[in-house]
């Protein structure tokens, strides 16, 4: 399949590369800057992406592009750009000042491909630290801003090389869309035959050849992202696929047998165990965060590990890891991080491949395929929850008591939400029990000396970064009257207006 690659050189806009670039129905791997695949018959073009560093930097990021020039197109956006520059006899100097924000294009060369169909003013976002004060040999001006002469530029050469030293990846570059069809449409020829209708029809075949009359078991949490590959790999295999679904007792109010029914409705073949009488002992007393989640999962690994171990004929376990979990991204040091790993000592001792369908899919992707493969709606929009469940959103040891309040006042949150259509707008929302602070207030004639409830509520496109939902009032009060009112033990509601960073989405 015709792809893309992407570059990191460490921008925080690099995901949103291949978010945009994957919205033009065209495959594209992100990769780091110095991993640019030896085998690269499918690839149409290459993308460099921008950067906290600056090229004339002893330590900066530098890679020999002789390999990719005159054999495929190149766009290079800010740092991209200024690397070509830099490495083909132009200039990159600091601008003094760093440029930050929103600009419009006074010129633009309508003879560049890039620019077609641009309007005259259009408003593009700059964050740089550097200028490009000489264009690289053989270059033109493609446009400029009333600051910034070399705002964009190109090489035309049969496999051409573009450079803007504004991001057309984010939102604030009014025609960036535009920019990059024009790239990865015309320029590099993208056929646009990635879609969710496409993946689906390809990823069945490849599991059914890959998996053959083999046995596979999948770990279902209840999120859109196992419930998708359930559904795939039901459709590719059918009965030969089971699932486990662990209730460690600390799930939503009345969630385990919802997600269980919605399960069975889909033809799913899958067994719930209720382990939360195990998970609620282990648990008895502990109050500390990161030993709350060592014992959750082992717990978790246990039970599912029973579990497996009766298959026994079973020789895939599936994962719902997605593409961001699996991106290796830079951080200014050049050294790779990874934020996340989906694979967890599950059952070594059983010997089973890994098998993950949806590795290659950003999360508005993945409910897609959903929506392809006829999921309903309120599976596919979920809000993600920890694995760990309210264990984390309950401050302090948890107990069956506690956990009841929560639920209830977890519930009537997020119904309010739904009710008054937030629910689809924010990322996630939950709330939490302060269960070691008390305060004091009054209910009819009465004292209270009871718990707070926290509520929160992000909005966010992949959870690294966050900011607290902007609910409005009178929806708050609502909710905060009814918890209050409905709730036995809670005479207190808060709302969370932080945003992460610095603070985390989870309380704990
Ligand atoms: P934080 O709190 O780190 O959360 O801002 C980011 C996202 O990760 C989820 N989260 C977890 N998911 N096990 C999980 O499976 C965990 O221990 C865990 N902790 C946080 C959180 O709900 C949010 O979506």
């Amino acid at each position: 399949m015709q792809k893309i690659i992407i570059l990191d050189f460490g921008s925080q806009t690099t995901q949103l590369i291949g978010r945009r670039v994957r919205e033009l129905n065209t495959f594209c791997e992100i990769l780091p800057y110095n991993k640019y695949p030896e085998d690269d018959k499918d690839v149409i073009g290459v993308i460099l992406s921008g950067s906290p560093l600056s090229v004339y930097q002893e330590d900066a990021f530098h890679i020999d592009l002789n390999h990719i020039r005159g054999r495929l197109p190149i766009l290079g956006i800010c740092y991209g750009a200024q690397l070509i520059s830099y490495t083909y006899g132009g200039k990159v100097e600091s601008a003094g000042t760093r440029e930050y924000g929103r600009q419009n294009l006074q010129y633009i060369d309508r003879e560049c491909p890039l620019f077609k169909g641009f309007d005259d003013h259009s408003q593009v976002w700059m964050s740089h630290g550097d200028s490009i004060t000489k264009l690289p040999e053989g270059a033109r001006i493609a446009a400029s801003t009333e600051t910034v002469e070399n705002a964009a530029y190109y090489i035309p050469e049969k496999q051409p090389v573009f450079g803007t030293q504004f991001h057309p990846e984010v939102f604030h570059s009014l025609q960036g869309t535009l920019l990059l069809k024009n790239f990865v449409v015309d320029i590099c020829g993208s056929r646009q035959e990635w879609s969710a209708e496409a993946f689906v029809e390809t990823t069945v075949q490849e599991l059914r050849q890959q998996i053959g009359k083999d046995r596979v078991i999948l770990g279902l949490s209840g999120g859109v992202d196992s419930s998708v590959v359930a559904v795939l790999l039901h459709r590719a295999i059918g009965d030969q696929l089971t699932c486990i679904f662990v209730d460690h007792g600390m799930l939503r109010k009345n969630e385990f047998h919802d997600v269980m029914r919605d399960y069975e409705c889909l033809g799913l073949n899958v067994i719930g165990v209720d382990a939360s009488e195990k998970f609620l002992s282990d648990l008895a007393g502990v109050k500390e965060p990161e030993q709350k989640r060592k014992i959750i999962g082992r717990d978790f690994v246990e039970v599912f590990n029973a579990e497996a171990q009766k298959i026994t004929d079973a020789k895939w376990l599936a994962q719902g890891t997605i593409y961001p979990d699996r991106i290796e991204s830079l951080n200014i040091t050049g050294k790779v991080i990874k934020s996340h790993h989906n694979v967890g000592g599950l059952p070594k001792d059983m010997h089973l491949q890994l098998c993950e369908p949806i590795r290659w899919l950003f999360k508005d992707e993945v409910r897609r395929v959903g929506r392809s493969l006829g999921m309903p709606e309120h599976l596919i929009t979920r809000h993600p929850f920890p694995g760990p469940g309210l264990a984390v959103r309950i401050l302090g040891d948890i107990t069956r008591e506690k956990i009841q309040i929560l639920q209830e006042a977890d519930a009537i949150y997020i119904n309010n939400l739904r009710e008054a259509g937030l629910y689809d707008q924010i990322w996630q929302a939950g709330a939490i029990l302060l269960s070691e602070v008390r305060s004091v207030g009054v209910m009819g004639d009465e004292r209270t000396y009871e718990n707070p409830i926290a509520l929160r509520a992000v909005t966010s496109s992949d959870a690294m970064t966050a900011d607290w939902a902007h609910i409005p009032y009178e929806v708050l009060a609502k909710i905060s009257n009814e918890i209050i009112n409905k709730v036995k033990g809670v005479n207190r509601v808060c709302y969370d207006i932080s945003s992460k960073p610095p603070s985390t989405i989870e309380w704990e």
